[in-house]
Formats: structure tokens, C-alpha cells, sequence
């Protein structure tokens, strides 16, 4: 009798150590290196030599889930492709759209948040759908889908289209006049209309010919990262975390059941 009361003390024992050998192993994870174009507001951008936003708070809340430290790198947008690719760094996230393009040569999580495209302009330009875009001179950020929403409607190679380095460039051409629009994901287009009172800017809308998209972080092909990291964004979503870090942002509560659903 004795014997197994031992025996099952060691049990439970063992099932301890198992935790604390856990935690070992976390403390072991390795520091994950992550890619960023700190120029996206409100998702990502430099306030005061740091980055912030949306997808920042959303990253560390995530990490700090799946138990790793990390490092956030401001590093622009055409190179974050390819250094996921190059494997130089460990995942990217940067309100980077799922699609299936992509999914040739990037693994990504499930997704995190629902966005769409709009168009922004200069007060009376007289847009009222994307169908006004064609003969505009439209500014787009090179190699997003705001660029690949834009030649939907214009046509791929369409010379009215301009490809800027980021997005922030894309307003400033609008702002002085370089092109008459800028296509890009609905958040940022409202943060720039809100920001910018004195630029006399509007944005709209359209469904009928923008679709729907979600964000998803951006991992090398194969990674063995995005099981961790779907878990994690999962318990992020369903524990209220990432509520609390949406309504922070963007001061309206999620959809958490369709997001959920998306996967
Ligand atoms: N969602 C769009 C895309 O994936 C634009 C993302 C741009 N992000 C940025 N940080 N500049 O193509």
C-alpha cells in the first residue's frame, strides 16, 4: 500500500515537473525576429522613434501568448517580402492581406482582422464608385492589393496608375497633386481623412467592386511558427484580449464570431 502511495506521488510529482520543464523550454524559445513598413497608420507607424499601432499591440499581446520574446523591425515593404522569403526573419506582420498569390510562397496565420479597399480624393473630385478610377491619376502603394484592386477596375500596367514606395508617400502625392485619388484598405484611408482636416480629403467606399479581405501575419513557407501562432491569436481572440487592443484602436467593438469563422 505504502509502495503505490509513492508511486503515485511520484505521478503527480513527475506532472509538475513536466510544467516547470515547460516553462524551461519557453525560457529556451528562441527571440523571433519580425518584419514590418512602419508606415500604415493605425496599424503601423513611428510615433516618437517607436513603432505603434494596431498590429503592434496585437503582435505583443500574441507573443506574449505563445511565449516569445521578439524583436520589431521597421524595414519597408517590398524587402519584408523578401526577407520572410529568404528566411532573414521570422514572421512579418504589417496588415498584410491573405490571398491566395501569396499563399504560393508565404504560410500565414489565421486571419486577424476584416478589411476592404476605398478610395480617397481631394473634396469635389466627384467619385462615387471605383468605376470613377478609370482616367483618374491613381496612387497606390507598389505590390498591394490596393494596387491590385485598382487595376481590377483600370486595367494591370494602366499608365494612370502610380506605385509608390508606401502609403504615406501615395497621400503625399495625392496632397499635391501628383494623382487625383489613392486606393488603399479602408482603416488607413479613414485615419488619413480624420487626420488631415486641412488636406479637404474624402474617401468612399464600394463594395460592389472592392471585396472583402482579412490580415494574417506572414511566416517563410513551411514554418513550423503558424500552429503556435493560430493557437495563440485563437485564445488571443476568444479571451477578450484582442477586444480590449480593437476597441484601444479603433474605438468600436470587433466582429469576433465572424473572425473566428473566417479561419
Ligand atoms: N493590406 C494591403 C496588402 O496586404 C496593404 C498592406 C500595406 N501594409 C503596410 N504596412 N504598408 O497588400
Amino acid at each position: 500500500m505504502m509502495f503505490m502511495l509513492v508511486l503515485a506521488a511520484c505521478g503527480t510529482g513527475e506532472t509538475g515537473t513536466g510544467g516547470e520543464a515547460e516553462e524551461g523550454t519557453e525560457e529556451a524559445k528562441k527571440s523571433l525576429i519580425v518584419g514590418t513598413d512602419a508606415a500604415f497608420a493605425p496599424f503601423e507607424y513611428m510615433d516618437k522613434g517607436e513603432i505603434v499601432g494596431f498590429d503592434v499591440d496585437f503582435l505583443t499581446a500574441v507573443m506574449e501568448e505563445a511565449g516569445y520574446e521578439f524583436e520589431l523591425n521597421n524595414i519597408g515593404w517590398d524587402p519584408l517580402f523578401a526577407s520572410v522569403q529568404g528566411e532573414e526573419i521570422d514572421l512579418a506582420i504589417s496588415g498584410i492581406t491573405i490571398n491566395d498569390d501569396r499563399k504560393q510562397t508565404y504560410d500565414f496565420s489565421t486571419p486577424y482582422f476584416q478589411s476592404t479597399h476605398m478610395i480617397v480624393f481631394n473634396e469635389g473630385a466627384g467619385i462615387t464608385s471605383a468605376k470613377d478610377l478609370e482616367g483618374k491619376r491613381i496612387g497606390v502603394q507598389n505590390g498591394t492589393t490596393g494596387q491590385s484592386a485598382a487595376e481590377k477596375i483600370v486595367g494591370a500596367n494602366n499608365a494612370n496608375i502610380s506605385k509608390y514606395e508606401t502609403t504615406a508617400v501615395a497621400f503625399m502625392a495625392l496632397a499635391n497633386g501628383d494623382v487625383e485619388v489613392v486606393v488603399t484598405d479602408n482603416v488607413v484611408a479613414n485615419e488619413y481623412v480624420k487626420n488631415n482636416p486641412d488636406a479637404k480629403v474624402e474617401a468612399i467606399e464600394d463594395p460592389e467592386n472592392f471585396d472583402s479581405e482579412y490580415y494574417g501575419l506572414m511566416f517563410p513557407k513551411g514554418s513550423e511558427l503558424k500552429a503556435e501562432f493560430d493557437a495563440a491569436i485563437k485564445t488571443v481572440i476568444e479571451n477578450g484580449t484582442y477586444t480590449e487592443i480593437y476597441k484601444k484602436w479603433f474605438g468600436t467593438e470587433p466582429n469576433v464570431d465572424e473572425l473566428l469563422a473566417a479561419e
